[in-house]
């Protein structure tokens, strides 16, 4: 049976994704709480109109505070906590992983806790309508051999689905794994109604630049080098941000408690066959030969790759089989890859002085 949200507590919704997500709980009516410790990778006024609307709440907090986490749930008394609060930038994992540990892990840990005290008032007449839900990602499944080096035809076309064993290779993906185990032990100890979704790479509006989509469209915007890790032969599986908000609304309204759902666009590409994608379509933006910034006479965007030492342990290929969400929940994604990234791509130009935006 559909459920209509009304009251949401979303934990990281000053993030990429999170911001996302509020805007489409915003326009879908809902009293939004959002909790968020603004970290370097938070982005506010990404929100600033939705945060000026009566049904719309920000408290910045750190989701391991369980006195403040437990005093907002009292008050906001949510049906729904959505968790996309996390650390997530993979390489910051490596060289610093300790608030990995502290907020993907502890952090989950907190909001479990919190959520089942809080939950288990409730009266065993409405208890089935509330829900824990984890923004997951593939990253927990580890890799896939890449095509081209793999033997076993069977391997070639294999893909992460909900059964896949979790196997992760960054101190990120191993902490969101770990966060996945505590919130299935909550659902079959104490019963509290969960779902977890686990996503590929998201691409579009707000992404911080650090990532590999933005990275490249304003490298290319600033004619400044475009650094692709390794050969550039590693595949990753991509959806359009608000394709992953939508499935994660479904999964809200008509998933099952205590199951998993794998959200994916079967839009592999290789980095380096991506990083020239977003050239191509940047040149049908702001054409090389009348770049204002163009004194050097660089004649294609692409000239700007430059090739930099691969990340440790960089894993070698994901691909998400998302057809469990479809078949059962009927969400498919709607965007396509290369509209997607020209909507990207006109997104961070409207902040730059050479776009048209
Ligand atoms: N970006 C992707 O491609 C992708 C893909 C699959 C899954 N995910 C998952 O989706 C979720 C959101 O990802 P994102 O890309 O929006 O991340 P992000 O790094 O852009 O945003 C994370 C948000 O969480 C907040 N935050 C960090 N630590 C916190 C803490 N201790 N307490 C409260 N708030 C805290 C940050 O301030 C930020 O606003 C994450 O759980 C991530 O693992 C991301």
């Amino acid at each position: 049976m559909k459920k209509t949200l009304k009251n949401i507590l979303i934990t990281g919704g000053c993030g990429f994704i999170g911001v996302n997500f509020v805007k489409k709980a915003v326009s879908e009516g809902c009293n939004v709480l959002i909790i968020d410790k603004l970290t370097y990778a938070s982005n506010i006024s990404a929100i600033e109109e939705e945060l000026s609307f009566p049904n719309v709440e920000l408290l910045q907090a750190d989701i391991c505070d369980a006195k403040k986490i437990s005093q907002a749930i009292k008050q906001h008394t949510p049906e729904c906590i959505v968790n996309f609060a996390a650390e997530s930038h993979v390489d910051r994992s490596i060289s610093d992983p300790g608030n990995f540990i502290q907020t993907n892990i502890v952090g989950t840990y907190e909001l479990l806790k919190l959520a089942t005290e809080y939950w288990q008032k409730w009266t065993s007449a409405s208890s089935h309508s509330f829900r824990f839900h984890q923004i997951s990602t593939d990253e927990v499944y580890g890799d896939l051999p890449h095509p081209v080096e793999e033997i076993d035809l069977k391997e070639k076309v294999s893909c992460f689905t909900e059964k896949t064993p979790y196997k992760p290779s960054s101190p990120y993906s191993a902490s969101k794994a770990s966060a996945d185990h505590l919130v299935n032990a909550w659902s079959r100890t104490y019963g509290l109604p969960v779902t977890i979704s686990n996503c590929s790479n998201n691409y579009g509006p707000f992404q911080h630049r650090e990532k590999l989509v933005p990275k490249t469209i304003l490298a290319a915007a600033n004619l400044q080098p475009i650094p692709v890790y390794g050969s550039g032969r590693n595949i990753r599986d991509w959806v359009f941000v608000e394709d992953h908000v939508d499935a994660v609304f479904k999964i809200l309204e008509s998933g099952t408690p205590g199951e998993v759902y794998n959200i994916g666009a079967r839009a592999e590409y290789e980095n380096i066959s991506l990083v020239s994608l977003i050239c191509d379509l940047f040149e049908t933006k702001v054409p090389i030969a009348s770049h204002p910034k163009n004194f050097g006479g660089i004649k294609c965007y692409k000239d700007l790759i430059k090739f930099v030492a691969d990340r440790p342990g960089h894993d070698a290929r994901y691909s998400i089989d998302p057809r469990k969400i479809e078949t059962e929940l009927g969400w498919f994604p709607v965007m396509p890859m290369k509209k997607g990234i020209i909507k990207t791509i006109n997104h961070y130009l409207t902040d730059l002085e050479i776009g048209s935006g």
